[in-house]
């Protein structure tokens, strides 16, 4: 007898909020409505923040870092500023996140600061952070991860020149169409996926690492000594280091999306971010200064796949195990990034200002098919015009922009709302700070190379407005996208 296929239509599918809420009725044998159980302990937690911030960046950035910085030792410096920046970012949301326990992150911060629903301005910029993320942001990693994962999966068949730039744009939409299959398929099959992923990513820094100590004990620290020579004066390719540096560290927030999750989250949340943070800059360092041990500046700055260079060059006749690795590694993270939508559109689902659809989960999968086809078909569009370089660019203004935005909310917190209790509170230096680096971050590349790309980014934030009105304030859905 055929099997009796769940169809993708509105009977098979229900609102997040409904599914979640029968299958923890299911699970613990009574009904106490919806709410998300606080499965994250601390080291999941470590896990969470790790393992979304090491994907691709540490394997792509440190090209344009190393043009940024010019030399061996600014270059170094500046991977340190920029995990300084992440610990700075994260002691400000970890303030957040233990006074505001809701999940949603920078969604739920900006609600709570600006403005409740149907506050119309009020409750705007949570809104634009929602729509951001879900049309660009999280489309827009997934094919910077994917790309990524293309260069990699092709460059040791490559001797002498690279891939075609078509021919990798075609491995990296095959692998996006095979990562939304398995996600829409099965939580167990893409949470198991993810596991042996992350093994494989940590195989590969622990190897850079390990290959750093080794080399720097046999002496190999002949471009390490040239220090500071060659240091780079130019602020706007100052600035885009940054911006590739910060793309290596983005996912520092993470474990704030999943506030309601985590047991103990006044005590968690600021432990896991104080782990976890530094542990991925001390890894970044440490593989930075590995990449030092075997090449120059300017070797690096010129390298198409930096750590197929310096697998070659380290590792000698298992040098294959690197690009190996970071396939893995890249594949995992895009796997990551596409199961984590799902929740932010639960989240703003729950609030109502995220159309009914795409917080729609499958009553018999579980899975959020709606969001994650949306995700994968942006994601497949942001392949086709993309580098991996201008994409990066690209995210990081828009991700800059919210950064920036959550930071006004805490201090706007602090002024409109003192008594709130604030389990963790940060010297209010720490997120003026952070503003003021994220005003440098988005507005010194566009002073400095103006391109097409940021306007397009800013033109995006701001359609928001367009559908904000009609779908939010008015609440006029088109009849398909109603439950
Ligand atoms: N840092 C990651 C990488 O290097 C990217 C993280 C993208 N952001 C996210 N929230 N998933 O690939």
């Amino acid at each position: 007898m055929a099997e009796q296929r769940p169809r993708l239509t509105s009977s098979s599918l229900s609102t997040a909020a409904s599914t979640l809420a029968e299958m923890r009725r299911r699970d613990e044998g009574r009904d106490d409505g919806v709410r998300l159980k606080k499965k994250v302990g601390l080291v999941s937690g470590v896990a969470l923040i790790v393992g979304t911030m090491i994907g691709s960046g540490i394997f792509v950035s440190p090209t344009d870092v190393a043009v940024g910085g010019g030399s061996v030792g600014f270059t170094l410096i500046l991977w340190i500023i920029c995990g300084v920046i992440s610990m700075c970012g994260a002691m400000a949301y970890a303030e957040l996140g233990t006074m505001i326990n809701k999940s949603g992150a920078e969604y739920s911060y900006l609600l709570e600061a600006f403005g409740p629903l149907h506050s119309t301005v009020g409750s705007i910029p949570a809104f634009l952070m929602v729509w951001t993320n879900t049309m660009l942001l999280k489309p827009a990693s997934v094919a910077i991860i994917m790309l990524t994962f293309a260069k990699y999966a092709m460059e040791p068949f490559y001797d002498q020149c690279s891939a075609s730039d078509g021919a990798q744009k075609c491995l990296a939409a095959l692998g996006i169409i095979i990562l939304t299959m398995v996600n829409c398929l099965s939580v167990r099959l893409a949470t198991g996926l993810q596991n042996v992923l992350t093994g494989a990513k940590l195989i590969a820094v622990v190897i850079i690492v390990i290959a750093c100590f080794v080399k720097l004990g046999q002496g190999s620290t002949a471009y390490l000594s040239s220090g500071f020579s060659g240091t780079n004066a130019n602020i706007g390719q100052i600035a885009i280091g940054l911006y590739k540096g910060m793309w290596a560290y983005d996912g520092w927030n993470n474990l704030n999306y999943v506030t309601e999750e985590l047991s103990n989250p006044y005590v968690n949340l600021p432990r896991a971010l104080m782990i976890g943070i530094p542990v991925v800059t001390l890894c970044y360092l440490l593989i930075n200064i590995s990449y030092f041990t075997v090449m120059s500046v300017t070797e690096l700055v010129h390298s198409p796949a930096v750590a197929v260079t310096w697998s070659n060059r380290a590792l000698g006749v298992v040098s294959w195990i690197i690009p190996l690795s970071i396939v893995c590694s890249t594949f995992g993270a895009a796997n990551g990034t596409l199961f984590s939508t799902g929740r932010l559109s639960y989240v703003a689902g729950r609030e109502g200002h995220m159309i009914e659809l795409l917080s729609m989960i499958h009553v018999r999968k579980f899975t959020p098919m709606p969001s994650l086809i949306l995700t994968a078909l942006l994601s497949l569009l942001y392949v086709i015009p993309g580098d991996i370089s201008s994409l990066i660019n690209f995210f990081s203004f828009a991700v800059w922009f919210f950064y920036g935005g959550t930071m006004a909310a805490l201090l706007v917190l602090r002024y409109t709302q003192p008594d709130l209790t604030r389990p963790f509170k940060v010297p209010v230096v720490i997120p003026i700070i952070v503003l003021v680096i994220a005003v440098f971050l988005v507005i010194v590349p566009i002073a400095t190379g103006p391109s097409l790309g940021y306007l397009f980014a800013f033109l995006f934030i701001i359609s928001g407005f367009i559908f904000y009105i009609p779908f939010v304030h008015f609440e006029k859905y088109p009849a398909f996208m109603r439950e």
